[in-house]
């Protein structure tokens, strides 16, 4: 029977409410049924109406090793494609985290069957229900709306609301809809859904040749997914080179599929009958591990991480290395962070892979503030991705915000203050402010961070991080209170 859940979304705090089917936890060995939101939902994340605060208490060094989660864009598109494929899928090392929750979701929205045991994800999408997906998941995770390839791929038609804008900018669907167009589908969008179907006996997409204007990376990969069953050949040019892509075609190609060129600016796929079972194992996540180096660099502190592909943080590197920072490949796939006393300024400018990502833009902020000099970073891939610039301020930070360009000025310190997190990697540069800050540091806004850091709080205490994560009302008594803070988060 199904069972009515409900839980905050994650942009805008509204309550919504879903239902679950046929999903299984698996603890010590033993299945149960999902009975409460929590089982699904990471418990960093809560529902309640007095939202939690993380404080965080800076001036600590930190020490020791980081294990890095499965890459959270990486789990996404690859749980989405799990439903090319009538068989089993096993996926590994995914990461416990709020939107890989909700991907879920959407799967079982459609009628599939998914079990979890710890990181390993088990989907079988032999039957799916149903071509459409509910506004209520889709509108809180835009990568959702990937489903569209791989189900117009396995059903002839979708029909998915269109997600929205979000925190960071617009971002439209329209390049993911003209390359579905290109192999044949008849799109019409009424009423905020994109309605998506092959026509023709066999409701097969056919193979084309498209450009992509712009190398988006969820375009690449709803189309990546949607030629894998489709007749003939694709090959999809100006396509997005970002390791996220090359671990899809891996899962699709372990699945059948024929797929040559991912990794590069020109993806060609062949189409084929059908996909068969798999056993597959997620990349490391090269933006949790390029936190945890920031993480080092903003407390001058030694810290090493695995497992990472160190190739995938070749810009970050380099970006350390001109801030001040040694980085170290002490194995394969382990890197250590050495970083220097002093840091320097150095300007920053995001662009698709291989150049800086965006999704570090806001973490490297957060050092730059510390480090001496005047630094420009120019955010090319979202247009309001800025918005972390007056939380840091508010810690003492002096940047100054024209247009997409924001001039850092280093200053000595940064002071604890309640900020609140305004996406997801501005949450991560603010505990890493935070990190660095004299004082407190309030972060309000957490259910962004939930979203995209597997255990962050875990990981930064067992490198001898203070902080704690407590219920708003619980800080705000914690606030008037006169006793020293410190002490209580003190290891030992
Ligand atoms: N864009 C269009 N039209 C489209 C698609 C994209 O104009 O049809 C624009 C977007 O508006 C944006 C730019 O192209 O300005 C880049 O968007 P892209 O499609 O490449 O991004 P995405 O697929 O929506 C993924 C990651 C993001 C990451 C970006 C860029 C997932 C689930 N999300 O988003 O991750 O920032 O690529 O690397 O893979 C994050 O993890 O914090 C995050 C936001």
């Amino acid at each position: 029977m199904a069972e009515t859940l409900s839980f905050n979304c994650g942009d805008c705090q509204c309550r919504i409410k879903t239902s679950f089917q046929r999903l299984k936890v698996i603890i010590n060995g033993e299945d149960r049924p999902i009975t409460t939101s929590s089982d699904l939902i990471n418990p960093q994340a809560s529902p309640d109406a007095d939202p939690p605060v993380l404080q965080v208490w800076g001036g600590y060094p930190l020490r020791g090793h980081v294990k890095i989660s499965g890459a959270k864009n990486s789990a996404l598109a690859i749980i989405a494609a799990a439903l090319l494929c009538p068989q089993d899928c096993r996926i590994r090392n995914v990461p416990s985290l709020v939107d890989v929750t909700r991907m879920g979701q959407i799967l079982l929205s459609l009628g599939v069957k998914l079990e979890q045991h710890g990181d390993v994800l088990d989907i079988n999408a032999n039957v799916i229900g149903q071509s459409k997906a509910p506004y209520e998941l889709v509108s809180q995770l835009r990568a959702s709306f990937f489903v569209i390839g791989p189900l117009l791929a396995r059903l002839g038609a979708a029909r998915i609301p269109l997600p929205g804008g979000c925190t960071i900018g617009a971002r439209p669907v329209e390049l993911h809809v003209r390359g579905l167009q290109a192999m044949g589908a008849d799109v019409e969008i009424e009423h905020g859904i994109v309605h998506a179907y092959v026509t023709g006996s066999n409701r097969k997409l056919k193979g084309a040749k498209i450009y992509l204007d712009y190398p988006s990376v969820g375009a690449t990969e709803t189309l990546m997914m949607a030629a894998t069953l489709a007749e003939g050949e694709t090959t999809i040019e100006n396509a997005a080179q970002e390791p996220e892509v090359i671990d899809l075609a891996n899962f699709c190609q372990a699945m059948g599929a024929k797929i040559r060129g991912a990794g590069t600016n020109t993806i060609a796929i062949v189409g084929v009958r059908s996909l068969h079972s798999v056993d597959y194992t997620i990349n490391p996540d090269r933006i949790e591990a390029g936190t945890f180096l920031v993480a080092g660099a903003i407390t001058h502190s030694e810290l090493s991480l695995s497992p990472v592909v160190p190739d995938h943080l070749t810009a970050v590197i380099a970006k350390l290395r001109d801030i001040g920072a040694q980085v170290i490949a002490e194995a394969p796939n382990r890197l250590r962070i050495i970083p220097e006393h002093s840091l320097k300024a150095t300007d920053i400018e995001t662009l698709p892979y291989p150049g800086f990502p965006t999704d570090m833009q806001a973490q490297f902020m957060a050092l730059l503030t510390l480090s001496q000099g005047d630094s420009l970073i120019t955010e090319t891939v979202f247009e309001n991705r800025l918005r972390h610039v007056a939380e840091l301020n508010r810690m003492g930070a002096d940047i100054r915000v024209k247009g997409k360009n924001a001039i850092v000025r280093g200053v000595s310190i940064l002071s604890g203050a309640p900020v609140v997190a305004t996406d997801l990697r501005a949450s991560a540069a603010l505990v890493l402010a935070g990190l660095a800050a004299k004082g407190k540091t309030t972060i309000h806004g957490l259910h962004h961070l939930d979203r995209g850091y597997d255990q962050l709080e875990m990981k930064l205490l067992s490198l001898g991080a203070k902080l704690q994560r407590l219920p708003n009302s619980a800080a705000d008594a914690d606030s008037r209170s006169t006793s020293n803070p410190v002490s209580i988060h003190q290891r030992d």
